[in-house]
């Protein structure tokens, strides 16, 4: 048995390397490791993984292991050499052909989303996005920031849709919404274009990018565009009543701070929100995923 100390070190040891797993699984990725085990007939060797990928054996061996610890890979010993193949964790998510492939998220956390967080103590200090450090782009203007290529808009909107294939149907099943015939998916220049008329209007991650004030302006806008009896569907991850759980949501909300103006929000927080831009009968309902949702009635 380890003493509590002991136990406090470990514990210390994981977070302070807790960025390495993260690296480990975008290289597995942008090297293409689990497509190509899941294209090969049967389990690979570091060496034949190395030859087909064009890297180093040596590296190659130590990436594979790592995986195989950290359960993104498996290995079996035959004749003295370790083979590996994929497992039920990295077919499912992070072969490209899985209808469940969340690499492009993968992709967009390693060359965007980690830069930011590379600043994450002066983003604390001063409260902005830290898009300047990272990318040389004026951190004022968020379209700017964010959509800064066409090439980065598309790896955006590509991550963006990964989560929906797994978290999509739980949060379209937290209400009844056969009750509003004509949905509009709000996005686009929300602020400034016309809002087409609809009975339900849904806020997918969009509120969580921006300040209160922000957000106040947007709903004041669905509600004048909403028609009688419809409503708005608020997508988000909800954190806990006191604001100090769930853990994920809190990351994301330190995320909001480094990539946008905005922060991950309690239900009493939306309720603030929805009320005073004339929203009623506020429903929070959370789906045991990472995504919740919160119904209102105009
Ligand atoms: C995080 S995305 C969410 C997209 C989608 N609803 C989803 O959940 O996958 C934010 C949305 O806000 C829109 N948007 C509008 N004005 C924006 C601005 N000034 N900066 C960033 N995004 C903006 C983007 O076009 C995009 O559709």
């Amino acid at each position: 048995m380890s003493s509590p100390e002991e136990q406090a070190f470990r514990l210390l040891t994981e977070y302070a390397n807790g960025f390495m797993v993260s690296q480990v699984l975008f290289a597995a990725c942008e090297l293409g490791v689990f497509d190509l085990l899941a294209e090969a007939p049967e389990p690979l060797g570091a060496v034949a993984v190395a030859a087909r990928l064009g890297t180093s054996s040596h590296g190659t061996e130590l990436l594979l292991d790592t995986c195989v610890s950290l359960k993104l890979l498996q290995a079996e010993t035959r004749r003295g050499k370790a083979l590996y193949q994929n497992t039920e964790l990295s077919s499912t998510y992070l072969v490209r052909a899985s209808p469940k492939y969340q690499g492009n998220m993968l992709q967009y956390l390693a060359k965007t989303t980690y830069l930011c967080w590379g600043h994450l103590a002066q983003a604390v200090r001063d409260g902005k996005n830290r898009y300047p450090e990272a990318f040389g782009v004026p951190s004022d203007e968020l379209f700017t920031a964010i959509y800064r290529s066409e090439g980065e808009r598309l790896q955006f909107m590509r991550a963006l849709e990964d989560v929906w294939s797994i978290s999509g149907r739980h949060v379209l099943a937290a209400f009844d919404l056969s009750l509003f015939p004509l949905i509009c998916d709000v996005g686009g220049d929300f602020f400034k274009d016309p809002l087409p008329e609809a009975d339900l209007y849904i806020l997918a991650r969009v509120l969580h990018d921006w300040t209160d004030t922000r957000c106040s302006q947007l709903l004041a806008r669905v509600h004048r565009a909403c028609k009688p009896g419809g409503g708005v569907l608020v997508i988000e991850s909800l954190l806990d009543a006191d604001g100090r759980g769930p853990r994920t949501t809190q990351l994301f909300s330190l995320n909001m701070l480094v990539q946008t103006e905005g922060r991950e929000r309690t239900p009493a927080q939306y309720l603030a929100l929805l009320a005073p831009a004339g929203f009623q009968d506020v429903q929070c309902r959370r789906t045991g995923g990472i995504y919740d949702a919160i119904l209102a009635r105009r």
